[in-house]
């Protein structure tokens, strides 16, 4: 089982657009999916809800209610055989938080979209990951995800610049894209769209899947806090605009 964790407290930085596309990913691609939504907007559940009966299944779990007539673990348990949980979390999340809900997490992602408003908040959410949050930059689960991505700017190798001096890596770009909103509105992650309107798109979830892929890899191993530092430039770092 491998699960991810898609945080950043800026609102609207793409956490929801992340967390469906993941889930859409593996479940199009047959894996046993569950997606836990632990904002009180509720936005990941209302898109499952949204989701035809026709498309691959994905479990719920609105993890911002309170099941009174259950223990919180119980409500929040991962059935057996589940092969990814994604984690969507809300704004606003605050940094002694953040340690609960990264602690079990194989691959956290932080998605970041590029303003100077946006990348300043992000550069915090990362200090934060790393001391609140306790992930340490050996065990490589910690990676950034660009998003609405204009490659050739000075906001974008500003960012580029941050992450390669902090040895975090960029999974991907995932460039502005229409298709994000028009899937969305149809309960559809970008894997449920004809894979010819999408091509370029899915061409950049790809070096997201196989980094993820790599994050699997490792927690079957036990790997992790022996290992060596994440460098700029490992598979799926996508640094050069
Ligand atoms: N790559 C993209 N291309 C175009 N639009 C996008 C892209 N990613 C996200 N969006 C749009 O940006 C808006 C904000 O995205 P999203 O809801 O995923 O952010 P969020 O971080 O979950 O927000 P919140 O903090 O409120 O939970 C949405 O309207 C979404 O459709
Ligand atoms: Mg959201």
């Amino acid at each position: 089982m491998l699960r991810i964790v898609v945080l950043n407290p800026k609102g609207g930085s793409g956490k929801t657009t992340l967390a469906i596309g993941l889930a859409a990913m593996y479940a199009v691609r047959g894996l046993r999916t569950l997606l836990m939504d632990f904002d009180p907007q509720g936005s990941s559940m209302r898109w499952l809800e949204k989701r035809p009966p026709d498309r691959p299944a994905i479990a719920g779990v609105a993890a911002y209610t309170r099941n009174l007539a259950v223990t919180r673990s119980f409500q929040l348990r991962v059935p057996p055989g589940t092969d990814r949980v994604i984690v969507d979390t809300p704004a606003a999340l605050e940094a002694p938080k953040f340690h609960e809900h990264v602690r079990e997490a194989d691959a956290v992602l932080v998605p970041v979209l590029l303003s100077d408003i946006d990348i300043h908040a992000c550069s915090r959410c990362i200090g934060h990951l790393l001391i609140d949050g306790k992930i340490k930059r050996r065990e490589s689960r910690l990676g950034v995800v660009a998003t609405r991505v204009r490659p050739n700017t000075i906001i974008f190798r500003t960012l580029m610049r941050f992450l390669d001096q902090m040895e975090i890596p960029v999974v991907t770009t995932l460039r502005d894209s229409q298709s994000y909103v028009h899937a969305t509105e149809l309960g559809f992650g970008l894997h449920d769209l004809k894979p010819e309107r999408v091509r370029p798109e899915l061409e950049q979830w790809n070096l997201l899947h196989d980094w993820l892929e790599t994050r699997q890899q490792r927690s079957d191993t036990g790997a992790g806090a022996s290992s060596p530092p994440a460098t700029p430039g490992q598979p799926g770092q996508t640094a050069t605009p």
